[in-house]
């Protein structure tokens, strides 16, 4: 390797040769999932015991933590109403089982860190104003359809770890962003995205989607996605009729083996795929299928492939760790012929990372790949 380390030092190459084993990059860090303790906020203020004695409830609910009086007549007790923000409504980590009445001047609700099951319209009756709710961390299993006439201007939707098992119905049209991950959801009622023009992120990721699930019109109407995660559920197939101007596709951790050999063409932006913990092999990997020339970020790790696909000369980033690699031709995944003028800099492939461990390779890293690959940064054998 000395050879060839002092020929192209000028490259930065850093071979981070097994070495890498005890600095791998974690791919996903693991946030805790632990449910926020209600010790977090200490509660100012104990109220006296209810006139009324609240009805039984068979659980370990711990009772919900009230505030002190508001400054604004219209705050409810179980929540937070800041002087200095009078549009945001701040009800997380209050134990609630139940939403409270939301005041018409709420535009921003957050209801996160509950133990709320169920969401009906009343207490929204009066919040047409809302653009943006969080209610993730709760234990929703069901929605009012009549929640979503409300609330007409909503634009921002969370609703992340809680027990929906399938998609709401009736979603307002307006909607940006709707955040479904970590849910139960094995069903996406017909329609439920039609006429969703303006979402541009949808996340269903941690659910249970099969293939039978997802109809070949279910994204058809939202012409302006750009992030759609379906990661973590149990597709052996790649998503029909997704939107062709989308930027992101997630579909870590499924059971994908086949990719249509069309399946890119007419996706104009594309630029992030991450296919990581599928079951894909060279067999349904067509040679091609990965040559899209907006892709800058390309995941394929943990799957069964035995050589690398070929790639764009666009392409900047490559996971390809634990596969079945055997060899690689620096000749034959170079996007650009090695003859070509390999003075300018500016006409080089711009592959700067590269991740190879996990398979059968060994050291050294031929010469044909340090010579196609003149921007590479790291490579990871
Ligand atoms: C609903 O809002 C209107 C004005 O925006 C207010 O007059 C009325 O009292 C509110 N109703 C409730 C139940 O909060
Ligand atoms: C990859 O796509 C480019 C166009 O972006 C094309 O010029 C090139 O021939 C393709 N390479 C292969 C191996 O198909
Ligand atoms: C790599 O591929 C090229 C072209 O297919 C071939 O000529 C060359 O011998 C291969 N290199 C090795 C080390 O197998």
């Amino acid at each position: 390797m000395r050879v060839s380390v002092g020929l192209f030092s000028a490259l930065a190459l850093f071979l981070l040769i097994g070495a890498a084993l005890s600095q791998r990059p974690r791919l996903k860090p693991r946030k805790p999932t632990k449910r926020p303790t209600t010790t977090r906020k200490p509660p100012v203020h104990r109220p006296p015991p209810p006139m009324q004695p609240e009805p039984q409830e068979p659980t370990d609910f711990p009772p919900p933590i009230l505030g002190p009086p508001s400054v604004f007549p219209d705050c409810p007790r179980e929540c937070f109403c800041s002087p200095s923000y009078p549009n945001a409504l701040n009800c997380e980590n209050r134990n609630l089982r139940r939403i409270p009445l939301i005041p018409s001047r709420t535009h921003y609700l957050y209801l996160q860190n509950n133990f709320i099951s169920e969401v009906t319209a009343d207490p929204f009756r009066n919040a047409t104003e809302l653009r943006w709710v969080n209610m993730a961390n709760n234990r929703i299993q069901r929605i009012d359809k009549q929640v979503f006439e409300k609330v007409p201007g909503l634009l921002y939707l969370y609703m992340q770890r809680n027990q929906l098992k399938e998609v709401p119905s009736a979603l307002p049209a307006g909607l940006e962003q709707l955040r479904l991950g970590r849910n139960l959801i094995s069903k996406i009622p017909p329609g439920a995205f039609s006429k969703m023009e303006h979402l541009t992120l949808l996340d269903l990721y941690h659910n249970q989607l099969s293939d039978s699930d997802l109809g070949k019109n279910t994204f058809r109407d939202l012409k302006n996605l750009m992030q759609l995660n379906l990661a973590h559920n149990i597709l052996k197939k790649m998503p029909a009729g997704v939107p062709s101007g989308l930027i992101q596709l997630f579909l870590d951790k499924n059971r994908i083996n086949d990719i249509p050999r069309d399946y890119f063409n007419g996706f104009t932006k594309l630029a992030f795929v991450r296919l990581n913990y599928n079951q894909l092999s060279d067999k349904g990997v067509p040679k091609t299928v990965f040559n899209i020339s907006t892709l800058l970020d390309l995941q394929l790790s943990h799957n069964q492939l035995a050589s690398v696909p070929l790639f764009n000369g666009h392409l900047e980033h490559l996971h390809l760790n634990d596969n079945s690699i055997e060899s690689i031709n620096g000749t034959q995944i170079c996007p650009y012929s090695l003859h070509a003028d390999l003075s300018d800099l500016s006409l080089a492939p711009r592959l700067r990372y590269l991740r190879l461990d996990g398979n059968h390779l060994h050291p050294p890293i031929p010469l044909d790949v340090i010579m196609c690959f003149r921007h590479l940064h790291s490579i990871v054998i």
